[in-house]
């Protein structure tokens, strides 16, 4: 199994980082995608691309972040995503959900980052809360890029606008959680070369761990309850969610 987005820089694994990513052969995963939101984190997620062979980065500030691009913010950015390793350009994107960064700032630094994504052929890890016309809206003024939305949260009416628009979704533990309806009707109308799994660690912890750490052992989790909507076997689910995460982000 492939998590295409997690956060083991974060805080929450500074006292056992190696222990929980020591026991990520066993539970089956293989290879992640350790995704920065700020320049900070991309640092710490680029250094864990040098310590690990089978983690790979993801370089981009967070759209409650974007006012780190100001003020040579975005050279930086554009350095870090040119090191070896770096497979996407994320995660950036739109956030309404929370009242921090203005709107248009988000959106000028969303179109910047999409931008650089392209200059530097890389594929594009969406964060969009809340902001999913928005979202669609400015990647329509960006038909070179592609990507996936990550911990795609919006409806099955605009999954179809995501699919024709040529993108692709990451699903992670919110699929498990009893309330999670459309998120369900998503994983079982989601088209199979358009699907990939991701667990957010340290975020969203599937059933049964769900309020708990996350880490990308509970991947199986995810993986088994999208087999089950899509009256699929997990190990089909593991086969065609590794190929598409391979393509996308060309992982060996
Ligand atoms: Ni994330």
């Amino acid at each position: 199994m492939i998590d295409v987005h997690a956060h083991f820089d974060d805080a929450r694994f500074d006292e056992d980082r190696a222990e929980a990513l020591a026991a990520l052969p066993a539970a089956g995963v293989t290879r992640l995608i350790n995704s920065g939101s700020t320049h900070a984190s991309c640092e710490r997620a680029l250094e864990l691309t040098r310590q690990y062979d089978f983690i790979y980065a993801s370089i981009g500030i967070y759209p409650h972040d974007t006012m780190e691009l100001e003020n040579g913010g975005m050279k930086y950015l554009r350095e870090m995503a040119q090191q070896p390793k770096v497979v996407a350009i994320g995660e950036i994107g739109l956030d309404y959900y929370y009242d921090g960064t203005p709107k248009p700032i988000q959106q000028k630094w969303f179109h910047q980052q999409l931008e650089l994504a392209e200059e530097l052929k890389l594929p594009v890890v969406i964060h969009s809360r809340d902001a999913i016309r928005d979202t669609l809206e400015i990647l329509r003024q960006h038909p070179n890029n592609t990507g996936i939305f990550h911990c795609y949260s919006g409806s099955v009416e605009s999954l179809r606008e995501v699919v024709e628009l040529g993108w692709s979704i990451s699903m992670g533990g919110v699929v498990t959680f009893k309330n999670s309806r459309v998120t369900k009707e998503v994983a079982a109308a989601v088209p199979a070369d358009r699907l990939m799994l991701e667990t957010d660690s340290p975020y969203l912890a599937p059933v049964p761990y769900r309020g708990k750490r996350n880490t990308s052992a509970y991947l199986p989790e995810v993986m088994a309850e999208i087999a089950r909507l899509r009256g699929a076997t997990p190990e089909e689910i593991e086969r065609i969610t590794d190929e598409n995460a391979c393509r996308m982000f060309k992982l060996k």
